[in-house]
């Protein structure tokens, strides 16, 4: 593995394989630095198209500590590849090798890594949402972990430039698990508030060490859905019969309480994924208002802190 890149990157082992592109390791010819060398697989016939370039250029411009940087877009003839800021892992695999010092089920992370984790989140989506970029496809493989305990938003953009995915590369299916109700009944009307469902199913995974909702098409992903959060009606949801994916026929679940699966939540985390995890778009929290919530008082306090010695030493 020792293949020189039009670029004067060198490029190492494979870091991962997802819906659109093979991702490597590299290593810049110059400084020695390490870079993620993303080469999105392009369909030879049609070549990329141009507002696919436009929307993954805008991702230059989306700098923020929580999202991971791009460096550059290389475009040669049959290939675009993506330099990003290279991170240790992602948080499906740090999920995967995570041992709880205090125990609990395998793959649960600790409450405090949970919090700042779950921070760092909703900071990142807060920042797309106030530069109006949806995420659309946030999930574990999505967020990237490095050794000083950073979380940063990755995948970002293609999702807008090819639409949501339904295969991978490989043909896998998409993973819906962490698919947001409305989408899943066929509303094209969706908004921010898809980010929010998703982030919701990953603070939950995170206590559990389980994905919440591990559907397996998209009757079976609602039908997940609605076993926890009771199946919804006019009555409890007006307007859900005029979507595409309605069924008279879908059985009728009661609402479940969240703090029976996840024993392990204080009251306020409960709270907030509660908000989180609302079945109507319009009823979920913004990703502003969830960093205002008291579950996350500490970072409010710290970072109120850090402006106030900010201001004094101007
Ligand atoms: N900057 C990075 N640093 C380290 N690993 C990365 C980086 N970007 C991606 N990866 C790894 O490669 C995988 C696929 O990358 P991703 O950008 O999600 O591509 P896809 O669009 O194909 O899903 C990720 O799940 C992650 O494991
Ligand atoms: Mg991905």
């Amino acid at each position: 593995m020792d293949k020189r890149h039009p670029s004067s990157f060198q490029q190492l082992e494979k870091l991962g394989e997802g819906t659109y592109a093979t991702v490597f390791k590299g290593r810049n010819g110059q400084t020695g630095a390490f870079v993620a060398l993303k080469e999105i697989h392009l369909d030879s016939e049609e070549g990329t198209p141009s507002t696919a370039i436009r929307e993954i250029s805008l991702m230059k411009e989306l700098k923020h500590e929580n999202i991971v940087s791009l460096y550059d877009v290389i475009h040669t003839e049959n290939k675009l590849m993506l330099v990003f800021e290279y991170m240790d892992k992602d948080l499906k695999k740090y999920m995967d090798s995570y041992h709880n010092p205090n125990g609990g089920p395998r793959g649960a992370l600790d409450a405090p890594t949970i919090k700042s984790f779950m921070w760092q989140l909703m900071k990142g989506v807060a920042f797309c949402h106030d530069n109006r970029v949806l995420h659309r496809d946030l999930k574990p493989q999505n967020l990237l972990i490095n050794n000083q305990g950073q979380l940063k938003l990755a995948d970002f953009g293609l999702a807008r430039a090819f639409g949501i995915p339904v295969n991978t590369f490989s043909n896998e299916v998409v993973t819906l698990w962490y698919r947001a109700p409305d989408v899943l009944l066929g509303s094209r009307t969706y908004n921010t508030s898809i980010d929010i469902w998703s982030a919701g199913c990953i603070m939950a995974e995170m206590f559990t060490g389980r994905p919440l909702f591990p559907g397996t098409t998209n009757e079976d992903q609602l039908l997940k859905i609605f076993r926890l959060m009771g199946t919804p009606s006019e009555r409890s949801w007006p307007g859900i019969s005029q979507f595409p994916e309605y069924k008279t026929t879908w059985p009728v679940y009661a609402t479940q309480e969240l703090r029976n699966l996840l024993p392990s939540v204080d009251a306020a985390g409960l709270g907030l994924l509660g908000q989180m995890l609302q079945m109507r778009p319009e009823m979920r929290c913004s990703a502003q208002q969830a960093l205002q919530h008291p579950w996350f008082a500490e970072f409010q306090q710290r970072e109120a802190a850090r402006a106030g010695q900010q201001a004094a030493f101007r």
